[in-house]
């Protein structure tokens, strides 16, 4: 039995990239795709109403055009807004990442965890269920950064990152009130993992950080359970802008060796 049909993980930049890292690991057989809209970057700072109709109508144009078997939307923002009208519009499964507050509330001492995020993410109602389901007992300090974004598009197009500026960008975090006693961060925007050691660089307090993606990993693989997998065909990033060169190392350190303009 033969199946070459990729699996199609999307985010708005190069996020994604933290969620990709994690699924090769853990499915080393399986072909990706990834797609990055580029000419709708930054999702952070949109409205919700821009958000929920921008990303169905990408995915369907995309899922046509590359019949993945899954799609994974590697992206918080698009995630926490867009996920029921993505999975109300295509028959396909559909993978999200939503804040990963329920190990950080598992794992915290101090009962005081933050959820750094984009604007966007961290005022939608899913991320106060989340709060609500998992976190009751914990004071929740949530920050939207759309700089910290920025900063990792720029680290992966080769820029050398200040601490001092991701030191800034999260500073609001950590002088709210209780922010002195946070010792669990949720990186709950898929672009900060990308900068985790920038991120442990510029907060003097110790603090574990938690994403997603090792929980996606294994959601994959156990969607997968007993699919086959046929590599013919390379791994292919596609943007929805004219590609930029400075990223081509960034792309093909994550297995992706073309890069194209959808
Ligand atoms: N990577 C995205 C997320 O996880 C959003 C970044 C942006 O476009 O603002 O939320």
């Amino acid at each position: 039995m033969s199946d070459s049909r990729p699996i199609l993980f999307f985010d708005s930049g190069v996020g994604g990239l933290s969620i990709v890292a994690p699924a090769r690991t853990a499915l080393p057989q399986a072909r990706f795709v990834y797609a990055a809209d580029s000419a709708g970057f930054p999702y952070g700072t949109k409205g919700e109403a821009e958000i929920a109709a921008r990303v169905p109508a990408l995915l369907g144009r995309l899922a046509e055009r590359y019949q993945p078997r899954l799609i994974v939307i590697a992206c918080n923002t698009a995630s926490t807004i867009a996920l029921p009208f993505v999975r109300a519009a295509l028959a396909i499964p559909i993978v999200g990442t939503v804040p990963a507050i329920k190990p950080a509330a598992e794992g915290s001492v101090t009962r005081t965890i933050a959820v750094l995020g984009t604007a966007a993410t961290v005022r939608q109602a899913y991320v106060d269920d989340l709060a609500a389901h998992f976190a009751s007992d914990c004071r929740v300090i949530r920050h939207g950064s759309a700089d910290l974004v920025t900063l990792a598009e720029a680290k992966l197009r080769g820029q050398t990152i200040p601490i001092a500026a991701v030191h800034s960008a999260i500073a609001p975090m950590l002088e709210a009130e209780g922010g002195h006693a946070i010792d669990t961060v949720v990186l709950a925007c898929t672009h900060f993992p990308l900068l985790a050691d920038e991120l442990a660089a510029a907060i003097a307090q110790p603090v574990t950080f938690v994403d997603g993606g090792p929980g996606i990993a294994r959601r994959i693989t156990h969607l997968t359970q007993g699919q086959a997998f046929t590599r013919d065909q390379s791994d292919l990033a596609v943007f929805t802008a004219p590609v930029d060169p400075s990223l081509e190392h960034a792309f093909a350190a994550h297995g992706f060796t073309s890069l194209d303009r959808l």
